[in-house]
């Protein structure tokens, strides 16, 4: 399954509905990260560039202009050009001519020419749409095109008179995915899913944190992906902090492992977390409190329905978690009461869910004219209940210290009911130690 360029088309057909006749878009990717000294990070396109051109080289810019009607549009690529001594050096280019041939755009020009280019095109535009406040120099370069073309009145009709947040248009179109997006995020979280089964069948006590991580690389690497986000694989009293990204530690016997991690496929993310036992066996606490959340996060997928509010499933999580704290002594007092105290916060201090697409974090509001927006079909969002004892908490019982559990799941919003995308990946206690125990045989 990939994207064909026929899908990006019908996105910049889309974009250029949105914005109007007369109109101009700007849109950068990413710059490169530099890392330490000769080295980079690798690099990773800007989603919503990528989202409209499937173009992922570094320094390249996109332009949609409209003219008198938004049917007639132009689309413009600015990226590197070809270059023998550079291309033996770091890789290949589609260049100028790729560009027009195999990223279909109507225009291609070298990247060193945006400014020059860009000056034309703005001259006779009313609306300009960029991202305002992405980045600073790019801020800045958008000022000297304004004002550069405002010095050129005489030619024209100056800088257009109205400057727009492109984001507002490009996160609504992101926020609802299609069915070939879906089923891109369908094989992020099946490779996702079986990253974390291996982790299940190869931990170990005395482990390292780092080697488990390792054993979900392997599955990432041979499947051609890298994670989404970095890896919390967080062993005992590190399962309570909740973005633990150094895995440097050794994994006990008798603790559990809380492990946040997935892949991208195509640029489209996944995000699961499991907590299971190191040593292959929940002990009676460990066992109760994942009982609590494992029964806040069903009930929270439960609720993701085309109609309901982008809220209810965390409702319905601290309900049931505030309940099983309540029943297990961790929490004494009213149920509502400690509700409306948010007295729950002691033990679970994050919300339930986000939007997920091709930034783990996805875009797109949460709420609209100031009220929790409904779920609409193609809604992609986490569900991901967790209950965190602090090991210092001297408030509840010690048997219960240091323990952190979470469970995440991805939850699509569909006309049939919550479609959960990373189902592949146990989470049942019984199926967990039984596919341990196997794993040791
Ligand atoms: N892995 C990031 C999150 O769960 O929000
Ligand atoms: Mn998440
Ligand atoms: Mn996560």
């Amino acid at each position: 399954m990939k994207l064909t360029q026929a899908d990006f088309e019908l996105r910049r057909d889309r974009l250029a509905q949105h914005m109007g006749p007369n109109s101009i878009a700007i849109i950068e990717t990413s710059p490169v990260a530099y890392r330490n000294r000769d080295a980079d990070y690798k690099f990773r396109a800007d989603s919503s560039f990528f989202y409209l051109t499937g173009f992922a080289e570094p320094e390249a810019v996109a332009v949609i202009e409209t003219f008198d009607t938004v049917d007639d549009y132009t689309y413009s690529l600015f990226c590197r050009e070809r270059n023998r001594e550079m291309e033996i050096w770091n890789g290949y280019r589609a260049g100028i001519d790729g560009a027009i041939e195999d990223y279909d755009a109507d225009e291609a020009y070298a990247i060193d020419l945006l400014d020059e280019e860009i000056a034309e095109k703005l001259l006779n535009k009313e609306r300009l749409y960029y991202r305002i406040g992405h980045r600073a120099e790019f801020d800045a370069r958008v000022s000297q095109w304004i004002k550069h073309a405002d010095a050129q009145q005489r030619r024209g009709n100056g800088a257009p008179s109205q400057i727009l947040q492109l984001d507002r248009i490009i996160d609504e179109m992101r926020l609802i995915k299609s069915k070939q997006e879906i089923e891109l995020m369908q094989i992020a979280s099946d490779i996702s899913a079986a990253a974390h089964t291996r982790a299940m069948q190869k931990v170990r006590p005395e482990m390292m944190e780092y080697a488990l991580e390792a054993e979900l690389n392997y599955i990432f690497g041979q499947h051609g992906c890298v994670p989404s986000y970095n890896s919390i694989v967080g062993g005992g009293a590190n399962g309570c902090i909740l973005h633990y990204v150094e895995n440097d530690k050794a994994l006990k016997d008798g603790d559990l492992v809380l492990i946040d991690a997935a892949c991208e496929y195509q640029c489209y993310a996944s995000d699961i977390t499991r907590t299971f036992p190191v040593n292959g066996q929940f002990s009676p606490e460990q066992k109760a409190l994942y009982e609590v959340v494992l029964k806040a996060q069903y009930a929270a997928i439960d609720t993701v329905r085309v109609g309901n509010s982008y809220r209810e499933p965390h409702e319905v999580a601290v309900r049931i978690l505030t309940q099983g704290l309540l029943d297990l002594g961790l929490l004494k007092g009213e149920l509502d009461e400690l509700i409306e105290n948010e007295a729950f916060r002691q033990f679970y201090m994050h919300g339930t869910g986000h939007w997920l697409g091709m930034d783990v974090h996805d875009v797109g509001n949460y709420k609209k004219e100031n009220e929790w927006r409904p779920y609409e079909e193609g809604m992609v969002v986490t569900v991901e209940p967790g209950l965190y004892i602090a090991p210092d908490d001297e408030t509840v019982d010690e048997k219960w210290r240091g323990i952190g559990i979470r469970i995440e799941d991805d939850v699509v919003a569909t006309a049939q009911g919550p479609l959960v995308l990373t189902g592949a990946v146990v989470k049942e206690i019984e199926e967990i130690e039984q596919l341990m125990a196997q794993a040791k045989l």
